[in-house]
């Protein structure tokens, strides 16, 4: 019996001389498509790190934003701050700009837990995202109301939307830029997503004011001040007096006339006051941008880490309050993974339905006009 090895074939031979290449390649980072470097001599790479198996496998948790302008930046820092993507995908039309703001968030990846962070003009970079933040647009001039927006950004989303579907038909978007509700109807007709995963940012950041305000005026920190803004982001947006509470206790008990004219605390005061914090903010520094952004980075967290927690987001609410068209408005959602699985039945007052149907019918008005959707 013959215990010597027998000679390799050719064909045999040449697969390991394969497999060797393909380890190299793997070793110094190359893609397979790009030849090796002709120096046979191992790189200092090589001789760093013994591979075991390729690091491609697509991102768990990829967040793209779409308009990396002040809302944008604002989102892509506070989810960078939070740690809760393990990719970040930036998009926008300006090159330039856009290269720099991912050269400038690439420099502080010392500082963050995001594995990778990568910018282009082409949707491609998108690819196999969880969730994709659009705040794209044109923003409010000075005194300009949010409905005036509509025509010229739903222009943009025609471009952009089907562009993010292409390249993650299972993402959940998140929509910002303004008019909110309307573009997230826009959003949602022109992507072909279930409603679940169309969301607006709606009256996320509308509540977060007036839970600020009312903590200024209380003294508590504002997580302690549970109260609930509903309806359009924007001038109609209704306060639920009835639900506001410190700790269970509901405020319009102790003073019924909360909300009201007759109230001679005005605490309606205070919903005017968050009603008119993206006026006022604008006129003082042109643009909103801080709250907005760690805003978005809260609805993020929810649904990348599948919380189930109730935010007053933009959602379809056709059916419910007696609302009989399209529309898009903010109500207590349950979100998670799934994006925006339930709606919470609050009971709301009949002033308080017949406000919301008044900003369902003003959204209505606009939004039939809007052309090629
Ligand atoms: N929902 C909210 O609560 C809320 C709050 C604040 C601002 N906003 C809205 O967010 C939007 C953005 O505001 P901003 O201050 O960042 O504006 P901005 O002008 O600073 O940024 C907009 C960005 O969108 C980019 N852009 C334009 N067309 C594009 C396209 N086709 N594809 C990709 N990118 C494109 C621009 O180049 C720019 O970088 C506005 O519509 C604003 O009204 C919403």
């Amino acid at each position: 019996m013959c215990l010597r090895p027998e000679p390799k074939k050719w064909e045999e031979k040449e697969e390991e001389e394969e497999e060797k290449e393909e380890e190299r390649r793997l070793c110094i980072g190359l893609r397979p498509s790009l030849p090796l470097p002709q120096n046979t001599m191992a790189t200092l790479k090589e001789k760093l790190i013994t591979p075991i198996a390729s690091g491609d496998a697509a991102p768990n948790s990829k967040v793209t934003i779409v308009g990396t302008g002040q809302v944008g930046m604002a989102a892509a820092i506070s989810i960078l701050g939070k740690g809760l993507c393990d990719e970040l995908a930036l998009v926008d039309v300006v090159e330039d700009r856009l290269k720099g703001e991912m050269m400038d968030l690439q420099h502080g990846s010392v500082f963050l837990h995001t594995h990778k962070i990568v910018a282009d003009k082409d949707y491609a970079v998108t690819a196999n995202s969880k969730i994709v933040i659009l705040t794209a647009g044109v923003r409010q001039q000075e005194g300009e109301s949010r409905l005036n927006l509509v025509q010229r950004n739903v222009n943009v989303f025609k471009f952009i939307v089907p562009q993010v579907v292409k390249y993650s038909p299972n993402c959940t978007i998140l929509v910002v830029s303004n008019p909110v509700d309307i573009l997230t109807y826009v959003t949602w007709k022109l992507s072909g997503l279930p409603k679940n995963r169309v969301i607006g940012s709606g009256c996320n950041l509308d509540t977060a004011r007036f839970r600020y305000l009312l903590s200024e005026r209380l003294g508590i920190h504002p997580s302690s001040c549970h109260g609930w803004i509903l309806g359009e982001h924007g001038d109609s947006s209704v306060a639920v007096w009835s639900g506001i509470n410190v700790a269970g206790v509901c405020l319009q008990q102790l003073n019924p006339a909360m909300g009201s004219d007759k109230d001679p605390e005005n605490w309606k005061e205070v919903h005017k006051q968050v009603v008119d914090s993206a006026y006022e903010v604008i006129k003082l520094k042109g643009y909103t941008n801080w709250a907005i952004g760690l805003s978005c980075a809260d609805l993020c967290e929810t649904m990348l880490k599948n919380l189930h927690r109730i935010h007053s987001v933009s959602t379809l609410v056709k059916g419910m309050y007696g609302i009989e068209n399209d529309v898009f408005l903010s109500l207590p959602s349950v979100l998670s993974a799934s994006g925006l699985t339930s709606v919470i039945n609050q009971k709301l007052k009949d002033d308080e339905v017949a406000q919301l149907r008044k900003s369902a019918d003003t959204l209505w008005n606009t939004q039939k006009d809007i052309k090629d959707l």
